[in-house]
Parts: structure tokens; C-alpha cells; sequence
């Protein structure tokens, strides 16, 4: 992969044409590839999102791209999603000179609509596993182009920008960002990249409907917890959410995702 400056990251590399989704791709090989193998695909017919939501894109138009992580521990899951989203924040900075925030806890924005959609899941047992970091980032779409999928609050680098980024420089871009955060996560912890991540996190502050003892309840998002959650307040007391059971209401000008 040209524009890779990686040491691990992304050196097993396959490009495929076509494939269900890149992370069950990865999932289902997970035991006979190595730490760090990354996949990418041209099209998904299968792309998935976060909530069982599927995530759309027509051939060539967008980045779809998985990593492989092994050796992942349950306990660290939460904090996967938040380094994820803060090394496509920082790799479009590098390579695009565009600022993304980031809505709790790993959609990437710019302008307050979405460019980048992140799904990371898991296979752990007994402490040990493997978990995947799925990556989709819209790159050429026109506005009307994903209005037309019912997309009406994504964006896409060249509806913003109205410049064409190459999948494979976009790719290089993020990893390389991903690795030096997983890098300096192992060597420092959490704290540093969770000072980085507060600084483009948008969601502080906001109201946020949140599922809370089986109810949807409304509460203000407070801060970023050790382990990735989103402390809020709900009722005056402060909750820990995690992610899957909170949406950001007024982010993208509607209350609701
Ligand atoms: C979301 O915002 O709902 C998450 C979207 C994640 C999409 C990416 S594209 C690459 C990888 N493969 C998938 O099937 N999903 C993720």
C-alpha cells in the first residue's frame, strides 16, 4: 500500500473487489492471519453498521477497509471505537488538511455531518481474543448521490472538499495514524489519546437520548470515562453509558439516528 509507514499495521495486506463485508471477512480468517492484517474491498454487498444498521456504498465511491487486532481484552473493547475514530480524524487531517470532530463514540464528522463510519467488534473468551476495527469513509459521492441512498446527513471528502482522495492514500493515511495511537496506548494508557479524543468530541455537552434501565431517557453528556463510556447526567445523578445505548440528539439538525 503506497503512503504506509507502518511497522505492522496493514503489512498483510488484501485488496478485493467485491466481498459481503470486510469485517466478517477478517472474522471468519481471524485465526490464520496475523496481528495488524488489514482488508479492503471495492464494494460490500453485505456492509454492516453499528445497531444492525447496513452500511451502503455504490462500487469505488467510498473506503471500506477492516483491521485485525489480536490479543484485545474484553475490559479494553470500549476504548477500541474512540482510537479508532481519532485515527481517521488525524489521518484526513494529515493527508486531506481538513479538521473532523468526532460524535461519541466513533463517528467522524465534517461539518457536523458524517464522513466516517466505524464498527468494531470482538471474538474474546477467556480474556483473550481478537477484536476487529471496521472502517467506511465516504470519498466521492456527490451530495445528491447520497441523498438518493437516503444518506441526507453524510457527506462524502469530495462533496466538502470538492477534491478526489484515492482509497489507498486514505487507507495509508488512517493506519498510520492507528498504529501510533495502539502504540502509544500500549505504552502510556488511556489518558493521552482520551485528552486528544476530548478535543474533537462534540458531543460533550449535549443532550443525548440514552437507554437507561431499559427506557430511553434523556440526559447531558458530561465526559468521556477510562473506559471509553459516556458519563452523563440522567435525573442528576451520573451515569456511565456505554456505547450502543446512548444517540446524540441535534448533532445533524434532527433528534434522532
Ligand atoms: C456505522 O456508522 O454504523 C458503522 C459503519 C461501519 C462500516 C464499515 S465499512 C468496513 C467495515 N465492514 C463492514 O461491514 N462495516 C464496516
Amino acid at each position: 500500500m503506497t503512503g504506509l509507514a507502518t511497522s505492522w499495521l496493514g503489512r498483510h495486506y488484501q485488496h478485493l473487489a467485491e466481498v459481503d463485508s470486510t469485517n466478517d471477512y477478517l472474522k471468519e480468517r481471524a485465526d490464520s492471519l496475523p496481528h495488524g492484517a488489514v482488508v479492503t474491498a471495492d464494494l460490500q454487498t453485505k456492509g454492516r453498521g453499528r445497531r444492525g444498521k447496513s452500511w451502503v456504498a455504490l462500487p469505488g465511491q467510498s473506503l471500506a477497509m477492516t483491521a485485525l487486532l489480536h490479543h484485545w481484552k474484553l475490559e479494553e473493547m470500549g476504548r477500541l471505537p474512540l482510537i479508532a475514530g481519532l485515527a481517521v480524524a488525524e489521518g484526513l487531517e494529515q493527508l486531506c488538511g481538513i479538521s473532523c470532530q468526532i460524535k461519541w463514540s466513533n463517528d467522524v464528522l465534517l461539518g457536523g455531518q458524517k464522513l466516517c463510519g466505524i464498527l468494531c467488534e470482538s471474538r474474546i473468551a477467556r480474556h483473550q481474543g481478537f477484536a476487529v476495527v471496521g472502517i467506511g469513509i465516504n470519498l466521492r459521492q456527490q451530495q445528491q448521490e447520497l441523498h438518493d441512498l437516503g444518506l441526507v446527513y453524510a457527506v462524502s471528502l469530495f462533496s466538502v472538499t470538492g477534491k478526489y482522495f484515492g482509497a489507498e492514500d486514505v487507507a495509508a493515511a488512517v493506519l498510520n495514524q492507528l498504529e501510533l495511537l495502539l502504540e502509544q496506548y500500549s505504552a502510556e494508557g488511556f489518558g493521552p489519546i482520551l485528552a486528544l479524543y476530548r478535543r474533537r468530541c462534540v458531543t460533550l455537552g449535549q443532550t443525548v437520548r440514552v437507554l437507561w434501565e431499559d427506557r430511553e431517557q434523556l440526559g447531558t453528556a458530561l465526559d468521556i470515562g477510562e473506559d471509553g463510556s459516556l458519563l452523563c447526567n440522567i435525573d442528576g445523578k451520573v451515569r456511565s453509558v456505554v456505547a450502543g445505548e446512548a444517540s446524540v440528539r441535534g448533532i445533524y439538525g434532527y433528534s434522532g439516528l
